[in-house]
């Protein structure tokens, strides 16, 4: 069985898919005025989808996680779900969510095969949260974790993008959520975007800011896995909760990247921040064409860079994450 890598020996066992552009939040650092449809062509199809996942499960994928724009706003979502847990040596199905619906629908995903999920939850005071997502829903939201904690997935996860000015002061809040409930906190230092410059500049906190205080507060970090992309994970003997720290601009973040992505329009992603989509889709219509879909892939890996250029104030075509599923 082959297995896709790259001229840096780095090694891609999982698959980030977005299955759809379209989102119902505005977040301020992503979509801030809601979703404008370009006019092109639809998303993959379920069976594009199949052939796409397995097409990377022959070249050694073992985590696909479906993502968006919000990829729930499927009407097809379940069906995406199984379609890719059909396909048996793919050993892990996550997605990220704003948990719109999750309430609803939390039980019905996981006895599709869902096992994983993240929910963006910006804030914990709902005023700040509507602020940073032009949504009221808040309530919504929070009864969408706990009903993702109740329906027994292995590894529900919170994702906070740091802002300076907007929620730098929610830390406790959020220590104080994960000392009884076992969730994993994910703080996503702001990234630069084609259409998120200024806003770059107003709000970017380093996420060295966080680590030092949670060092300074008996947190430890905890050894890097083999299967660990490039977050850096904490711990603390008082909390069940975990810590995440997804820190972009720090030196060698790029040397534990494990992750290619595919956009909702089957273009392959070689980085978030690179200079465009290389065409997938063509070699998506029959699962006779997975030989050739494979070597494009083993191919195409051959130009990811070591690293994105963000220092450099480089964001690629990246206009904004739900472009490409973050
Ligand atoms: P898992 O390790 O599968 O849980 O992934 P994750 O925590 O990266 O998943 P999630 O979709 O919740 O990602 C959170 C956000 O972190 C993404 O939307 C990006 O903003 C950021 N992120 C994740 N992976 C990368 C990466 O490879 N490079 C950069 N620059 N940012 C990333
Ligand atoms: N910088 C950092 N994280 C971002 N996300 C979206 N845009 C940005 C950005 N510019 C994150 C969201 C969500 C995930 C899908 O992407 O917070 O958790
Ligand atoms: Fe929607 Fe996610 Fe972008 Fe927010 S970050 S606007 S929830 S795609």
């Amino acid at each position: 069985m082959s297995q896709l890598q790259d001229n840096f020996g780095r090694k891609f066992h999982y698959l980030r898919m977005s299955v759809t552009d379209v989102c119902n939040f505005k977040c301020s650092y992503c979509l801030p005025d809601g979703y404008r449809p370009d006019g092109k062509p639809g998303f993959l199809s379920l069976d594009e989808i199949s052939h796409l996942v397995g097409a990377f499960a022959e070249a050694g994928t073992r985590k696909v996680r479906i993502t968006g724009g919000e990829p729930t706003l499927r009407k097809d979502f379940s069906d995406i779900i199984r379609v890719i847990a059909d396909t048996k040596t793919i050993n892990t199905i996550a997605c990220t969510t704003n948990g719109y619906r999750l309430e609803k629908h939390a039980r019905e995903w996981f006895d599709a095969g869902l096992r994983r999920i993240n929910v963006s939850v910006d804030s914990l005071d709902p005023r700040m949260f509507y602020q940073i997502t032009g949504e009221n829903r808040f309530d919504e939201v929070m009864r969408g974790v706990n009903a993702a904690l109740e329906a027994g997935f292995e590894r529900v996860k919170i994702n906070a993008v740091l802002l300076k000015n907007l929620n730098d002061q929610d830390l406790p809040r959020f220590l104080h959520w994960i000392k009884h409930t076992p969730l994993d906190l994910r703080f996503i230092e702001l990234m630069e975007t084609g259409l998120g410059r200024d806003y770059f500049q107003a709000h970017h906190l380093p996420g060295s800011s966080i680590r030092d205080r949670l060092l300074a507060e008996g947190w430890s970090l905890d050894p890097r896995g083999a299967e660990d992309g490039p977050a850096q994970n904490f711990s603390h003997p008082d909390y069940q909760g975990r810590i995440g720290l997804i820190m972009p601009y720090e030196k060698h973040f790029c040397d534990s990247c494990n992750r290619l992505r595919v956009s909702a329009r089957g273009k392959l992603h070689l980085c978030l921040f690179t200079e465009g989509g290389l065409e997938l889709r063509d070699l998506l219509q029959s699962a006779e064409q997975r030989p050739e879909l494979i070597a494009r892939l083993e191919r195409q890996l051959l130009l990811k860079r070591e690293t994105h250029l963000l220092h450099q104030g480089f964001t690629g075509v990246t206009q904004h994450l739900a472009s490409i599923g973050g």
